[in-house]
């Protein structure tokens, strides 16, 4: 049986995480991260995903979205560069990869080039899990120490159905030493499972309950990735700020009216808590 071990990630734990940003750093110090994200119908989960990696501190962000909402990017979020969805990546240049957010069934070329390829530490969320889900090479390429984030039903397409949330949970450990990935099992209460080891996250609220919050998680993991935090800690400081982020938020939201892109505004703050 699994000797299981399970930590609450509380803010003195996400204070032990946090690096303090270098103040002679550049932009070459916190990396350069690429998304690929966004599909027809799905265009702003892309577009959320990276605003959030953005605020959350990346050096450079390029975007590989469907070429229409390549403007619309530029428009709204200036600080980030595009490329073509079938542009060739140079995969040496990425301190981190996201994949996923809005993605589409339909990118299976690319998921597949970029498990094979990829030098860079990678998240995987959203239509990337249910394409691998789908497909059993795919599931043999997913790379050690990725950061795989899945909501319950993403959980199951992947990994099987199971009796309870405690099994879930049991299984979610067990695949993160299977696979030597990092399984972000979302929900209350995230559970982040590294090493067969549980971290129970204890920031967010049910404001969250909102279709783009998974998003802009993605976006804040991926960034945190190029920043140099190992898997396990970006993922677990990033769900953190999410949703710390979530709880400033409702300083003047309520959980009703708070919206995934108001997460942003409150990132700051909720870096500030960790200083
Ligand atoms: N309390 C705390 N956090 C919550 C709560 C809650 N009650 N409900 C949701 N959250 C958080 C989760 O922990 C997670 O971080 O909000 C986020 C929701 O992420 P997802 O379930 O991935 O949702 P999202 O991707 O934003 O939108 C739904 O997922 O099923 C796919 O493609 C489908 O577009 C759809 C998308
Ligand atoms: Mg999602």
């Amino acid at each position: 049986t699994q000797e299981s071990n399970f930590e609450i990630t509380d803010a003195n734990f996400a204070k032990n995480i946090y690096q303090p940003r270098n103040p002679f750093g550049h932009k070459g110090t916190f990396g350069h991260a690429l998304l690929i994200a966004g599909s027809q119908g799905k265009y702003g989960a892309a577009l959320m995903a990276a605003h959030a990696c953005l605020r959350t501190g990346v050096g450079l962000l390029t975007c590989n979205f469907p070429e229409e909402i390549a403007m619309p990017l530029a428009i709204t979020l200036p600080e980030a560069m595009s490329m073509k969805r079938n542009e060739t990546i140079d995969w040496d240049k990425y301190k981190s990869i996201g994949i996923g957010p809005g993605l589409g069934m339909e990118s299976f070329d690319i998921i597949k080039d970029v498990l094979t390829h990829t030098k860079s530490p990678l998240l995987i969320d959203a239509d990337g899990l249910n394409m691998i889900a789908a497909n059993d090479e795919l599931k043999s390429l997913i790379p050690q120490n990725a950061i795989l984030t899945p909501h319950p039903k993403e959980f199951e397409r992947l990994f099987g159905k199971t009796a309870n949330e405690f099994d879930r949970i049991d299984l979610a450990l067990q695949k993160s030493q299977e696979l030597h990935c990092v399984i972000v099992l979302k929900g209350h209460n995230t559970l982040i499972a590294a090493d067969g080891v549980g971290y129970f996250n204890t920031t967010g609220n049910v404001g969250l309950a909102t279709g783009g919050s998974g998003d802009t998680l993605s976006g804040i993991i991926t960034s945190l990735l190029a920043q140099g935090y190992i898997s396990k800690n970006a993922a677990i400081l990033g769900v953190y700020l999410h949703g710390l982020a979530a709880d400033l938020a409702l300083s003047k939201q309520s959980v009703e009216s708070l919206l995934p892109s108001d997460l942003n505004q409150y990132l700051g703050m909720a870096f500030k808590s960790l200083g």
